[in-house]
């Protein structure tokens, strides 16, 4: 079996068996991580660059160990400290990096589409988008479907809430082409001034602005940071008003009279979208996300890499 891709740009661009695909390699790659030595050969001949424009620590390090548990050589790019603050161009310093004879680019960017930029004027390195702007996120969304199934056995009729700043949320938007697209119901809820408008008839989610609502519909909550960074006007009136009608807490969840599995890509803000006690809590499955991480990332890099060589 072969991905439909030789790129993986977002979700969008991939069909149900592509994801699929991705799913059930990556199970593979989870038993070579649980073995003594977990290191396999697959990727010996391979070059990787992981060029990161923005900031990251999960996404960042669970690829360079991605890449390192399948013996490929890597090099890491950071914007800051390169060539781009005297002015290089994007197309430039790629360019420059693949004379020196590298095979594929895992990229992370604050402007929405530079990976696909990348891929028109690259079409022969395999292109991995690790978020760009506000636009997809595609390993998240991945890893995020791989821990639910881990939980639940299959997304399949599973109804997932993604709460919080879903306006600027990359995680958010890859995660509703995904759940949908195998078949999950999805809802959005937070504050109105965090949902796009038109959106539940754009991608047929229901949309909840009570909090309480959409945790007794769920099976699965995952939670998002609430991005101030890419905020440029006031969207809501505190970080501690948001808390107090928005962020996911212990009182709540235990009124709810089920358990849910709580979720939350990171980096938190905790006492903002969600309280420590909950995220440190037994529903709680954020670290097995990270963990998975590792696996999906060799899926995608392992089945990108045989792609490329056709
Ligand atoms: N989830 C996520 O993308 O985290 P980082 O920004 O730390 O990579």
């Amino acid at each position: 079996m072969q991905l439909s891709t030789k790129h993986l740009l977002g979700i969008k661009e991939l069909s149900p068996s592509d994801i699929s695909l991705i799913l059930s390699t990556a199970q593979q790659f989870k038993e070579v991580l649980q073995r003594p030595i977990k290191k396999v050969p697959s990727l010996r001949d391979v070059t990787i660059v992981n060029l990161f424009y923005e900031n990251s620590t999960r996404t960042r390090i669970s690829f360079e160990l991605a890449e390192k548990r399948l013996s490929a050589d890597t090099i890491n790019f950071a914007a800051s400290g390169s060539s781009v603050s005297k002015g290089e161009t994007l197309l430039d310093t790629v360019n420059n990096i693949l004379s020196m004879k590298v095979d594929m680019v895992v990229m992370r960017h604050s402007a929405s589409g530079a990976p696909h930029f990348l891929a028109k004027h690259l079409p022969n390195t395999a292109i991995i988008n690790a978020g760009d702007g506000i636009n997809e996120h595609p390993t998240q969304a991945l890893l995020d479907a791989f821990s639910i199934m881990e939980k639940t056995g299959t997304l399949e009729g599973k109804k997932v809430v993604l709460i919080g700043d879903i306006m600027h949320s990359r995680v958010a938007l890859s995660n509703i082409y995904l759940l949908k697209k195998m078949g999950a119901e999805v809802m959005l809820a937070g504050p109105p001034t965090l949902i796009p408008r038109h959106i539940e008839e754009a991608f047929e989610v229901k949309v909840e602005y009570n909090l309480r609502k959409a945790l007794q519909w769920c099976d699965v909550a995952n939670v998002l940071r609430i991005q101030l960074e890419r905020q440029n006007q006031v969207l809501f009136s505190s970080l501690r008003e948001y808390n107090l009608s928005y962020g996911v807490k212990t009182k709540m969840l235990d009124e709810l009279g089920k358990d849910i599995i709580i979720m939350h890509p990171g980096p938190i803000n905790r006492g903002v979208e969600i309280d420590s006690d909950v995220a440190d809590n037994k529903q709680s499955i954020i670290l097995q996300q990270v963990e998975n991480g590792v696996a999906v990332r060799m899926a995608v890099l392992y089945l990108l890499a045989g792609k490329k060589s056709d």
